[in-house]
This record gives C-alpha cells, structure tokens and sequence, in this order.
C-alpha cells in the first residue's frame, strides 16, 4: 500500500449548506459587525423579494447595509470604483450574493478595502506587489452552481482590453463563510445551469486527475462527481425544479472550489483562461465547450506513455459512471469519454465562433494556454487541433 503523500490545506471557510440557509444570512452576518456592504448581480433577487427579506432582517438586527449591484464579469475599474467608493466609510463585512462572477468582485473589494492602489497592482502576472492577505470579512452566496468561488482563494478578474484574466490570490482570501441554498439555484436558464455545471464538473475532474491531487481532495471529487453526473443532465432536459437534484449541484460546486483550491485544475482551465480573457465567452461555456476534446487527447496521452496511475485516476471516475464491472483500466476511461461526449452533446453549448473567435485567432490563444497540472502536457500544435474542434 502506497503512503499518504504530503499535502497542505489553506483553510475552509465556514459552510452553510442547505435548502431555507438564506433566511438565516443575517444572523450570520451579524458576529462580523455591524456594517454590512452587499454586491448582488442582475435584478433575480430582488424580483423574488430575497433582497428584500434579508435587508428587512439586517434593519430588524440593527446592522446598517449598502447595497451595490455589479453586472458581468469583474474588472479592475469595476473592483477599483466599488473599493474606493467604500474605503471612505466603515464596512466590517463584505456579502456577496449572486453567480461566480458577483462573487469574485466581492471577495476582490473585500480584499482591496484592506490595500491601497488598484487591484491590477496585485493581479498574478500582472502587478508588482503582493497581496497582504489583510482583507475585510467576507461571506459568499452563490445562487448558481458552477465556479466554487464561494470556495476558493483567488478572485479572477478581467480585462479584456488588455487580453487577460488574471487572479488576484491570497489563502487568506477564502472566504470567511459560504452560504450555499440550493433554492437560489432554482429558476435558471437552462444554459445557465448546463454551462456552470460543467465548469463544475471540468473542476472536480481535472483536481481528482492532477499531478497535485491528495487523499483530502481526493475523497471528496469522486463523491461530488457522482453527484453532479446524477443531477446535471435531468436539470438542463426536464427536472429544473427538482431541489434534490439542485442540492446535488450546489453541492457538487461547493466541494469543487474546495479541491481545485488544494489540487489544481489542469489543460481544461489552462486554454479556458486565456480564451477567456480574449473573448467574451462565458467561462463554463468555455470549459464545457473544451472537456470532451482536452481529456481525449489527455487519456490517449496518457494511455501512449504507458502512465497507469493516470489512467488509474480517469478510470475511477469511469466506474463512478457505469455499472459496468470487471474491465480494465483503459475500459473505464473510455467509458469516461464516452460518458462525457454524451453530456456535451446533449447541453448543446454555443460553438466559440458565436463570440468572436476566428481561426486567425487560435495560435494567439494557444500561445498564452498551458496544461496547469494535467497529467499530460499538450503541445502548441495539440492545443490548436482542440480549440478549431470546437471553433
Ligand atoms: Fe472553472
């Protein structure tokens, strides 16, 4: 029997799970004091009067609240306008309540309330200074099922006048609490759903299958993994109000931003960044846009340089995914492929062309991509066959 490797855990922050958690968030914004700056997204919650109900409770609890609605992906004027705005007043907590993107501005201004200058001052591969890791508290809300961020250690902020998105990474930028209810899931778009739940999943596949992956994360992957292969599908095709199976999404996303914060993410994540930061393509679009072909060519791979704890690693995700038993490892990751082909094709996301992106285009996207922790490393050449796949 092998030893357990060496691993580190940044932190977790505390977790809220459950159906009906919402109605409690002002009882535990209240230990963290009693100035409260809200970022919410779109108009959802407050049309279905959830913004409402909580800012009746903070007003009932005698926290006083600002509220700030933010719209499409986090920018550094967009962080920097929000951060210099509050800097002037007193805020002892940040909540961020919306999708991936509401919740990295506000983990980005909770940690840029704490700093001077501009967050592009801190960006990765971008800025000249490092974070601190002083931040104000910070509670994320998650009403999608999709990045984790509601779990992670990094903000991902974007510009895309300069082609880039870049994070903004401290361990200590985990945030202090996660509220995750599954029923702020409920009620979005098809795409929506199909779209973060296969940025979930690409996250729980591609820690379980990293060259960092750990006994930590690596029992909590497979379980999630088997969660969302239950729910993903039913919810984009005729199920979308079924709680029991938004719970096993929101689930599924939570324990992702937990294992790519500890393991890694690998090539899927890797072109997705850049692409990301070239065109206006939704990141879960991108991701599930890339799985299928990036973790072929990565299993083939794999498979030509007889590397069997790799493929050892695609077939456990393989069995989670069939009935089937007795095979042989390579058996199992092509049922994993197969399995993945079938869950690409039926959530029907848009081909990258529908934002921009050319042919002239691919060399330049490949030229900043790279394989993160993948247990395969794709060349220039395999990065550009993958993303005309998918053009
Ligand atoms: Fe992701």
């Amino acid at each position: 029997m092998e030893p357990i490797s060496a691993f580190y855990i940044a932190g977790l922050p505390r977790i809220f799970f459950g159906t009906g958690t919402f109605s409690g968030l002002h009882k535990i914004i209240q230990p963290y004091g009693h100035d409260a700056l809200i970022i919410t997204g779109g108009e959802s919650l407050k049309k279905s009067g959830r913004l409402d109900a909580l800012t009746l409770q903070l007003d009932q609890g005698k926290i006083r609240y600002r509220t700030v609605s933010v719209r499409g992906e986090p920018t550094a004027k967009s962080i920097d306008t929000i951060a210099s705005e509050f800097r002037k007043t007193p805020v002892s907590v940040v909540v961020a309540i919306g999708g991936g993107s509401v919740l990295d501005c506000g983990k980005a201004v909770a940690a840029m309330l704490a700093e001077t200058g501009s967050v592009c001052d801190y960006l990765e591969d971008v800025g000249d200074r490092k974070p601190s890791g002083a931040k104000v508290p910070f509670i994320a809300v998650p009403t999608t099922a999709g990045t984790g961020s509601e779990a992670t250690k990094n903000a991902v902020v974007c510009d895309r006048s300069k082609s880039y998105k870049k994070s903004l990474r401290h361990d200590a930028y985990m945030p202090d609490a996660a509220v995750v209810d599954p029923e702020l899931t409920l009620g979005a778009p098809r795409q929506i759903t199909a779209a973060c739940g296969l940025d979930a999943v690409a996250q729980l596949i591609e820690s379980y299958t990293s060259t960092r992956a750990n006994v930590f994360t690596d029992s909590l992957a497979l379980k999630a993994l088997l969660l969302a292969s239950e729910s993903l599908l039913p919810l984009c095709l005729d199920r979308k109000n079924d709680i029991s199976l938004r719970g096993k999404m929101s689930y599924a996303a939570l324990i992702s931003g937990i294992t790519l914060s500890h393991a890694g993410l690998g090539a899927v994540h890797g072109m997705a960044g850049p692409l990301g930061g070239l065109f206006p393509v939704p990141h879960g679009v991108a991701c599930g846009k890339l799985l299928h072909p990036v973790m072929s060519l990565v299993i083939k791979k794999i498979i030509d340089e007889n590397n069997i704890a790799a493929q050892k690693r695609f077939a456990d995700i393989g069995r989670l995914l069939t009935v089937e038993a007795g095979g042989e490892d390579v058996f199992y990751c092509r049922h994993f492929l197969d399995v993945l082909h079938t869950w690409t094709q039926t959530l029907e996301l848009p081909q990258l062309s529908c934002f921009g992106m050319t042919a002239a285009d691919i060399e330049k996207i490949s030229s900043l991509a790279d394989s993160k922790n993948s247990p395969a490393v794709l060349s220039r050449e395999e990065m550009n066959m993958i993303l005309e796949s998918v053009l």
